[in-house]
């Protein structure tokens, strides 16, 4: 039998901490409060409903995985966040439109609390947007270290034991790693000469990895994905995630390709788009913004169909990803996809999806359970990119010289097989030969 890890028990009050208190934000903490209060379910949270069988299917062990390990429960989170903007966060969820009302104003005094202390902001990394609730620094070193400042406040405001902060912040301008980004020196002389290439998600970020924090990020911008912070997180012992939550449209295309790709079926063209009215897909509109999601989106597929293994199936895929600002439609994204499939002696066929999905509410719960699972991390002693954390992310970050793993139901096994070696369980590999022998 392969021995536990040591874990350091959940005790005390776990601080969230989110960048942002938009749609993503406010949909997750209204919705933890409402859970805590025992009027709505955690619907969609691995941590909360989900199971991993442990030991053979013989044994009929299947434990929930909040009894497996330990983990923070959700009476002890508290959370703060930063924006731009001054709306305490139940203005903020009422501007988001995600959640009634009706079940706001339950929960309204809890929600009023959470005001965003000021925002690291500057429109160059975010065209779309400006607000007045943003810090002054004469550099970006000195933005860092008024983050750090609001982080400490926090802890000692609230008595808080551990601490955790996700970028849910707009999507940035499309960056590209630069040599300011390569070591931790370079990094840090490029914040004091405030170098255009640290855009604002990367101020906070480092503000987190150098107090240990964990840090991940819910959007594609480059952020935490970079030499320099990784090098810092292994330093500091910050375990890390992101990129970019694996909600609507690419949810389902990560549930599709794997099955059509298992079957053999080529995969001529795949066209999608959405309609999205809400803050993001304001922000999205912009060209560079929407760069940085296209990348991120449009890298899935060929990750999962592999086109070099088998090119008279992929090879000539025609792939094409839109993202349309459509405002009457607000949270409530629709998304289309047509793929044009090949079947045995090249006969064409044709697959459609229409989703009609709510992104922050597919958001919330990875929000939460990433928090909960980098928590669990950091008391595991785990640094630096977590991998098994794929199973969130469109673009899941990974080591150099790797691909990433974007097929949801590897990322799914590579996910309980961590918590099953964390437990000190047998992996599961699925062989099953000894039920036959
Ligand atoms: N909703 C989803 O399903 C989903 C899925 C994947 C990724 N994302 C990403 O998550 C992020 C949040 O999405 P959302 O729907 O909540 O967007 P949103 O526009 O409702 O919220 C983003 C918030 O971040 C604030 N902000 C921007 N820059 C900031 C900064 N530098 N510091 C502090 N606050 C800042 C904005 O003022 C806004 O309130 C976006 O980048 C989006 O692309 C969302």
């Amino acid at each position: 039998m392969p021995t536990p890890v040591d874990i350091a028990p959940a005790r005390g009050k776990l601080g969230v901490m989110l960048v942002g208190l938009g749609a993503v934000s406010t949909t997750t903490i209204a919705g933890v409060l409402a859970i805590r209060k025992g009027l709505a379910k955690p619907i969609g949270s691995l941590t909360q409903m989900g199971t991993v069988r442990l030991g053979k299917r013989t044994e009929g062990r299947s434990p929930r995985i909040s009894e497996v390990v330990p983990l923070s429960s959700l009476d002890d989170l508290v959370f703060g966040a930063w924006d731009i903007f001054e709306d305490d966060c139940y203005a903020a969820a009422r501007t988001a439109g995600v959640i009634d009302r009706t079940l706001l104003d339950r929960i309204q005094p809890d929600l009023e609390q959470i005001k965003p202390w000021p925002a690291v902001f500057d429109r160059r990394y975010v065209k779309r947007l400006d607000g007045p609730n943003v810090k002054r620094g004469h550099n970006k070193k000195e933005l860092a270290e008024q983050v750090i400042d609001d982080i400490h406040a926090f802890r000692r405001n609230n008595n808080l034991d551990r601490l955790v902060m996700v970028w849910c912040g707009s999507t940035e301008v499309f960056m590209t790693e630069s040599p300011a980004h390569q070591t931790i020196e370079a990094f840090e002389c490029a914040l004091e000469t405030n170098d255009p290439a640290i855009p604002s998600s990367m101020v906070y970020a480092y503000a987190a990895i150098r107090e240990g924090i964990p840090y991940a990020n819910a959007a594609p911008n480059l952020s935490a994905d970079i030499p320099a912070l990784v090098e810092l997180a292994a330093r500091t012992g910050s375990p890390l995630a992101g990129k970019d939550l694996k909600t609507g449209q690419t949810l389902i295309k990560t549930i599709v390709a794997p099955g059509l790709k298992a079957r053999l079926l080529g995969v001529e063209g795949w066209y999608s788009t959405n309609i999205l009215g809400n803050r993001d897909g304001e922000v999205l509109d912009d060209p560079e913004s929407f760069k940085t999601k296209e990348e991120s989106k449009k890298s899935v597929l060929d990750y999962i169909l592999q086109p070099q293994l088998y090119p008279d199936l992929y090879d000539h895929l025609c792939h094409l990803v839109r993202i349309n600002y459509y405002p009457p439609r607000g949270d409530n994204k629709e998304g289309w996809d047509n793929i044009d499939l090949v079947g045995w002696l090249g006969y064409p066929m044709q697959l459609k999806i229409n989703f009609l999905c709510r992104d922050s509410i597919l958001a919330a719960p990875i929000v939460l359970d990433v928090a909960l699972f980098l928590d669990l991390a950091r008391r595991a002693n785990m640094r630096g990119i977590q991998e098994w954390l794929s199973f969130y992310f469109k673009s899941p970050v990974h080591a150099p010289g790797l691909y990433p793993e974007h097929d949801l139901f590897i990322q799914l096994m590579k996910l309980k097989n961590t918590l099953r070696y964390l437990k000190g369980e047998e992996l599961i590999t699925h062989l099953g030969r000894e039920y036959y022998d």
